[in-house]
């Protein structure tokens, strides 16, 4: 498939994909800012093609970054895609329909070295589950949760879709304490 395509396809699965939750632009500044994005040499961003905001900020900072996307000229799919080379930092908004697999697929690239910290945007009920709560009580001395004192309306979303979220971060030096509320 070459890269029109890829487009064509993504642009229509940006439609119909509930999956497909754009994130706007305060939460990424806001993010920036809580972590010191600038402190980071690698940054990944795995579940963004060209119109994400975590990108086009990035572009705005001069940071070094890659984004992969599964519609993007690869078909970089998470769960089979290597992080650059030194990654420091994953960041991003997942498939929240995946999160369970993602979280564990994260923590296994912590654990090869292969990325020293993330930040995943998840929703509030990440913290719920036996399964979700063993992932990140395995790793808790490390782990700041971010919380959204106000659901977040997505974009493109109405109003209805507006989700209570917050960041699972691990291992970021700026994050002194394991719970914020921003
Ligand atoms: C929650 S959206 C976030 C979109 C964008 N990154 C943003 O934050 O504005 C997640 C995106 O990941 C894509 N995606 C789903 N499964 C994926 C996979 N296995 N690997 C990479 N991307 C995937 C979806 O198509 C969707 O566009």
């Amino acid at each position: 498939m070459n890269s029109i395509q890829e487009n064509i396809f993504y642009e229509a699965d940006k439609e119909y994909n509930p999956d497909h939750v754009a994130t706007p632009r305060f939460v990424v500044e806001d993010i920036y800012d809580l972590i010191d994005i600038k402190s980071f040499k690698m940054i990944w961003f795995p579940f963004n093609n060209y119109d994400s905001h975590f990108k086009l900020k990035a572009d705005e900072l001069n940071l070094k970054y890659k984004a992969t996307h599964i519609f993007d000229d690869c078909g970089n799919d998470f769960f089979q895609t290597l992080p650059p080379k030194g990654c420091d930092l994953l960041i991003s908004n997942p498939p929240f329909s995946q999160q369970n697999e993602i979280i564990k697929r994260t923590f296994e690239l912590i654990d090869r070295g292969l990325i020293k910290s993330f930040c995943l945007l998840l929703p509030l009920s990440t913290l719920e589950t036996p399964t979700r709560a063993e992932m990140y009580e395995k790793y808790i001395d490390k782990i700041s949760i971010i919380i959204f004192k106000k659901r977040i309306k997505f974009l493109g979303k109405k109003t209805s879709f507006n989700k209570g979220c917050c960041w699972i971060c691990y291992n970021i030096p700026k994050l002194t304490r394991q719970l914020y509320w921003i």
